[in-house]
């Protein structure tokens, strides 16, 4: 049995590598569904259903533990899929399965608070936020903002940390096609710079909410100011999963250094930029 690891293409390859390197003789399955990215400018149902198919496809090639390498996915999705849809999958497939997500462990790493953590609200401080306290920029999909899940879920634990989420539409999809780097760096500087003319000065955290930024994190790093800190998710990913093993013993895992890599798209080799990130080619099999 394997980890699974789901997203709409190559973003989640960020989040992967660092598992393989936090657990580097446990079995990987990689499902990108090619076919229908982006997702992150889809409808909440088109995104439920994208993400519950392509969990049922790894549970089908062998995970166990399904980690949604997907902003998207997980704010949108997750919870859904959590409440009926996992059970039944635990019954159809007669072993323990879950399916994970990675929206938790960035808001742990960036509010410094564990999840079960959560704030006395003394009173509303939203008329303060943007002048008193820090700010934490969150550069996501279209999807992710709408949902308001980092305002909403830091909100709750850290009073003095205002959040400002940034759509980055298009991006992912760019990234995804493997555009030039004049043309990335182009659009990236434009997001950052709507952020800061929208809360008046740049961040000072930022969190690629979004897995395929953090394959152009240096273009964000350029665009911000040195003085403001990247949460990166690829590790605060691994360290959760590392926790949630430590907890749930219960699942078969292999340890063949097993390495699949699944696509819904056209398969074969990826981007120069998907080479250029990961160190080697890499080619996708038909899932
Ligand atoms: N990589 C995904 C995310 O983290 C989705 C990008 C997309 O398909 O729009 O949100």
């Amino acid at each position: 049995m394997a980890i699974g690891v789901f997203d709409s293409g190559v973003g989640g390859l960020t989040v992967h590598r660092e598992l393989t390197r936090r657990f580097p003789t446990r079995d990987f399955v990689y499902l990108a569904d090619q076919a229908n990215a982006p997702i992150g400018s889809k409808s909440g149902e088109a995104i439920v259903n994208i993400t519950r198919d392509g969990c049922e496809r790894l549970f089908e090639a062998g995970a166990s533990v399904i980690v949604l390498a997907c902003n998207t996915a997980s704010a949108i999705a997750l919870r859904r899929l959590q409440q009926t849809w996992v059970p039944q999958a635990r019954a159809r497939h007669g072993r323990p399965v879950n399916v994970l997500g990675i929206i938790v462990p960035t808001i742990e790493a960036a509010t410094g608070l564990p999840w079960s953590f959560e704030a006395e609200r003394a009173g509303s401080l939203d008329s303060d936020k943007r002048e008193a306290i820090d700010i934490t920029g969150v550069f996501c999909t279209a999807a992710t903002a709408i949902s308001r899940v980092y305002e909403i879920e830091i909100d709750k634990r850290r009073e003095d940390l205002a959040v400002f989420s940034e759509p980055c539409p298009g991006l992912a999809g760019l990234i995804e096609l493997g555009a030039p780097v004049e043309e990335l760096s182009v659009v990236v500087a434009d997001h950052v710079d709507a952020l800061r003319r929208r809360i008046g000065r740049h961040p000072d955290k930022a969190i690629l909410g979004c897995t395929h930024y953090e394959i152009v994190a240096e273009l964000f790093a350029a665009a911000l100011p040195q003085a403001t800190t990247l949460i990166h998710q690829p590790s605060a990913v691994a360290d959760a999963l590392e926790r949630y093993f430590d907890r749930h013993p219960e699942y078969e895992l292999g340890t063949n250094q097993r390495r699949d890599f699944l696509t819904t798209g056209k398969p074969g080799p990826q981007s120069d930029m998907v080479s250029q990130f990961w160190g080697a080619p890499l080619s996708f099999d038909p899932a």
